[in-house]
């Protein structure tokens, strides 16, 4: 099982504010059974630099392996199960932007995009088709269900998800019935998505992994987990087939 959303990388964003906090969120990750993580740390192109992001990034999860592996609790941890990416915010130009193969999930072509949280133009529009078209990247467009009522119409919204792209949900999203009603609907539209937890802490935005899953099962039954965790695993090994 596979968490594809992740703030957990201490002291690098809003999320893990250190070490104690992080080991904490990968323990809720193993007790809810998630044996695969992905790193994705906001990455802001008009406050950051490329460069910067990237080893502030690799410092934070040196740090992480290094006390992950002096820790004896944490014996049963296989790194080769991490992996790092990032969380990019969309920006005009990210179409043609030359950082992105950068960004993407670690040894993939994958890359987790959030969208711009107002009206998506033509425009908006034009830049995921040339990260899909041009960059020939993986879009996954992240916890989709925060974008669709800043859509007064659907056009673009529509033109966006006809693309070759897939959406991610966050597993919270499952649990008030007033998110959920979105996503039982965009599941049932036929929409492709894979499940992140976007946890940020311990507390507010925890690993809700199990409890999201567990809500998704009861309305669509076992076979929607299966299919879900079958395309993190295609988009974990890259299998691009
Ligand atoms: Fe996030």
């Amino acid at each position: 099982m596979i968490d594809f959303h992740t703030h957990i990388l201490p002291g690098i964003d809003d999320g893990s504010k250190d070490m104690n906090m992080t080991k904490k969120m990968i323990r809720m990750e193993l007790e809810q059974g998630v044996d695969r993580i992905v790193f994705t740390p906001h990455f802001y192109a008009d406050n950051d630099d490329l460069a910067r992001f990237l080893s502030r990034r690799r410092e934070s999860y040196e740090q992480l392996v290094e006390s992950l592996s002096e820790d004896t609790d944490f014996e049963e941890i296989d790194i080769s199960e991490f992996k790092l990416g990032a969380e990019v915010l969309y920006f005009p130009g990210i179409g043609s932007s030359r950082c992105l193969t950068d960004l993407c999930v670690e040894d993939t072509r994958v890359l987790l995009l959030e969208m711009p949280f107002r009206k998506w133009t033509r425009d908006v529009y034009g830049e995921v088709r040339d990260i899909v078209e041009k960059q020939h990247l993986t879009v996954v467009l992240v916890h989709i269900e925060r974008f669709r009522h800043y859509q007064k119409d659907l056009s673009v919204w529509n033109e966006v998800l006809e693309l070759p792209v897939i959406s991610q949900v966050n597993t919270e999203c499952f649990l008030s019935w007033k998110s959920r009603r979105f996503a039982y609907k965009f599941i049932k539209e036929g929409h492709d998505i894979l499940l992140g937890t976007d946890a940020h802490n311990v507390s507010s935005r925890p690993v809700n992994m199990a409890e999201g899953r567990t809500a998704l099962k009861k309305k669509f039954g076992e076979g929607i987990l299966t299919e879900i965790d079958q395309l993190s695993d295609k988009l974990w090994r890259n299998d691009e087939s």
